[in-house]
């Protein structure tokens, strides 16, 4: 795993990270005693055999269709569009024929309308996710289908819903009770940013056709020891997680407060939105945490590149690239002069000399910057990823001494929002809103 990480640029000599490192004993037993007391199912999978069986008894319900309209928000959207992006990009391309993925994550009347008109509802099968199962976004969204189904397929409306959301409460899983809805749970302890590895992801990856074998194997190589019982300092101090985790706390020390998620897989940007939510959400505390920023290459070359490379040295970066990415079309011989330096090169190579210039700019600008490399861009490769900025980020929060699980915040929106409509309750949350309103 060490090979996924490139340290060719990231500013070591300026930073403190022995302060950091000096704490992987500690980190470690903090490790153990949370995967042991089951707080980190997102490292420990406990969840991983019972799913793989769930997902089997599932393949063929879900394969009936042609069209999956995924509800949810957040982290119960955000893997699942980066998984299509990166695998399926072929969905609603010209002459595509296989089994087409929607996400409905906003409350965005013009997109549920589209669907609404266009998706044949005896094809489609809606899958609605929410950890809570109250959040007013998803499970408004619900309502709005569940009684389109109903209205165009009558008492077999529930035969083409699924839910997956909490075990044991919550109102998605009264729900499922109350029309004997196909559930699958999402585990405890396994928050929205933190679940792709789960039902969450895996529904609409599998309904796709992706090797989810493949992506949980990546995953479970790079979690799985970081789960160990008899996990040690000096073994966590090897691992890039705790590497990256120490270098995120040490680039704050010293000002670095923004994050770029640089991706030079152009069809794994979404990983950037991804990895956003994972950064900000966890990271955003106590006003502290660096705002990440997601980025494509080489199209953010054109554009917030000049920011990132003259702007307010405070960013750090994370560069993801992968040599063997498809090499595409060849430059024709025959090139003007001007362009002799592609003629008979791949399109590819192109990509790789502008991840490499870009690289070593944003390097030389004085822009800290660690390259995730990636061996190909596989479901293995992407599972990896995802498991490694994963625990990066969780052990990012405990060194800058925060709860990198929780969300306070979002959770006031939430509750705010809520007063607005006058939802019953929230006493003080209509009272600050008045005050807000009337100032
Ligand atoms: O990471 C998180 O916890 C959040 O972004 C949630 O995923 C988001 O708020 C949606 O919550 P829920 O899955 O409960 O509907």
């Amino acid at each position: 795993m060490a090979d996924m990480l490139d340290w060719t640029g990231a500013s070591l000599e300026n930073l403190d990270m022995a302060a950091f490192e000096a704490r992987a004993d500690e980190m470690a037993a903090r490790l153990v005693e949370e995967t042991g007391a089951g707080r980190l199912p997102f490292l420990s999978m406990p969840y991983a055999a019972a799913l793989k069986e769930d997902l089997a008894q599932l393949k063929d319900f879900i394969k009936a269709f042609d069209h999956m309209l995924l509800l949810g928000i957040g982290g119960s959207a955000l893997g699942a569009r980066a998984l299509q992006q990166a695998f399926f990009p072929q969905q609603g391309q010209p002459g595509h024929s296989g089994p087409c993925l929607w996400i409905a994550d906003n409350v965005d009347a013009y997109a549920l309308e589209a669907y609404l008109a266009k998706l044949p509802p005896e094809k489609t099968v809606v899958v609605t996710v929410s950890k809570s199962g109250g959040t007013i976004e998803t499970v408004g969204q619900y309502f709005i289908l569940k009684e389109w189904m109903h209205r165009r397929l009558g008492d077999a409306w529930s035969e083409h819903m699924l839910l997956v959301t909490d075990e044991k409460q919550g109102f998605l899983r009264a729900e499922a009770g109350k029309y004997g809805i196909t559930t699958l749970p999402v585990p405890d302890n396994l928050g929205g940013r933190y679940s792709v590895l789960s039902a969450v992801g895996l529904i609409p990856a599998l309904f796709l056709g992706m090797d989810i074998d493949a992506l949980m194997a990546g995953a479970q190589e790079v979690a799985t020891p970081l789960a160990d019982p008899k996990l040690t300092g000096e073994e966590l101090a090897a691992h890039g997680s705790f590497q990256l985790a120490a270098w995120g706390a040490a680039l704050l020390e010293k000002g670095f407060d923004e994050m770029i998620f640089f991706a030079y897989i152009p069809l794994w940007a979404k990983f950037g939105d991804w990895f956003a939510q994972l950064w900000a959400e966890s990271l955003g505390k106590e006003g502290r945490g660096s705002q990440p920023i997601p980025a494509v290459g080489v199209t953010d070359q054109h554009s917030v590149n000049q920011m990132f490379m003259d702007g307010l040295r405070n960013k750090a970066c994370l560069f993801l690239t992968c040599p063997s990415l498809p090499a595409g079309p060849k430059f024709p011989m025959d090139l003007p002069d001007q362009f002799a330096y592609v003629r008979g090169r791949d399109f590819g190579d192109l990509l790789q000399a502008e991840a490499l210039g870009t690289r070593m700019a944003l390097s030389d600008s004085g822009v800290p910057l660690v390259e995730l490399l990636m061996g190909d861009d596989g479901p293995r490769q992407a599972g990896k990823l995802i498991a490694l900025l994963g625990a990066a980020t969780i052990m990012t929060g405990w060194l800058m001494g925060i709860n990198p699980l929780d969300q306070p915040a979002v959770e006031l929106g939430k509750r705010l929002a809520k007063a607005r409509m006058n939802a019953d309750g929230l006493t003080e949350e209509k009272a600050s809103l008045n005050a807000f309103l009337t100032a």
